[in-house]
């Protein structure tokens, strides 16, 4: 067995800067699942199609080249994200990123996913699973004020509005939703900074590794 670990929770839960460091921390190649999403939704606005249209999200998907996607600055926006969770309910755009982040997770040495359904569906077999979460107003606030120190103005309460939205579509739709694996560790980090978020975060991981002996 390998050291996958499988980051899952929702927006602006801290999970994708808990990913990268766990990454750096244990020398692994990382794949934000996200972008994906991000990519798919947005190549549909371009394309000038609609993000109901299935078969034109499915096409995307599976035409997707996955080189370059954490350079590209389009995929930040919240835009991006809001276009992201519509395509993602697909399970046509589902199957299509299903082997790339299956082949991703099953490299030799192991690898650092994070996303919704990593502990789910891509990697159930993953020896170390994180769940990690926050209130809707502490997701709201930090996703806020990143926004507003890039100089983009946002009211606070539609930020609220949007992470909800977007908490009911993952958790909601039917294809593979968000959900906490049964077998994954909640880690909460509503009263967490970054520096206590990945503490935590690597005893989860430290401890499953003495479980598997890896
Ligand atoms: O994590 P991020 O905010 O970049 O994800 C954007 C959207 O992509 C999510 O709201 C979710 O709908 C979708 N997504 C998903 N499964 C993943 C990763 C992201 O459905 N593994």
């Amino acid at each position: 067995m390998s050291l996958i670990i499988a980051v899952d929770g929702p927006a602006a839960s801290g999970k994708g800067t808990i990913a990268a460091r766990l990454a750096t921390a244990y020398g692994l190649p990382h794949l934000d699942t996200g972008l994906l999403y991000r990519a798919v939704g947005l190549k549909v606005l371009q394309d000038g199609g609609s993000l109901d249209d299935e078969a034109a999200a499915t096409a995307a998907a599976r035409g997707l080249e996955p080189a370059g996607l954490s350079d590209d600055p389009r995929l930040t926006t919240g835009e991006a994200g809001e276009a992201a969770s519509r395509v993602a309910g697909f399970a046509g755009v589902r199957a299509a990123l299903l082997d790339l982040q299956q082949a991703f997770a099953a490299q030799t040495g192991g690898a650092v996913l994070d996303g919704r359904d990593i502990g789910t569906v891509i990697a159930p077999g993953a020896p170390a699973k994180l769940f990690v979460t926050a209130t809707p107003q502490v997701r709201a606030r930090r996703r806020w004020k990143q926004l507003t120190a890039r100089g983009i103005d946002i009211a606070f309460e539609d930020m609220l509005a949007d992470i909800q939205r977007r908490d009911e579509r993952d958790a909601g739709r039917g294809s593979a939703p968000m959900v906490q694996a049964q077998d994954a560790v909640l880690l909460d980090t509503t009263d967490m900074g970054i520096e206590a978020a990945f503490d935590a975060a690597r005893r989860i991981v430290e401890a499953a590794r003495a479980k598997h002996g890896l």
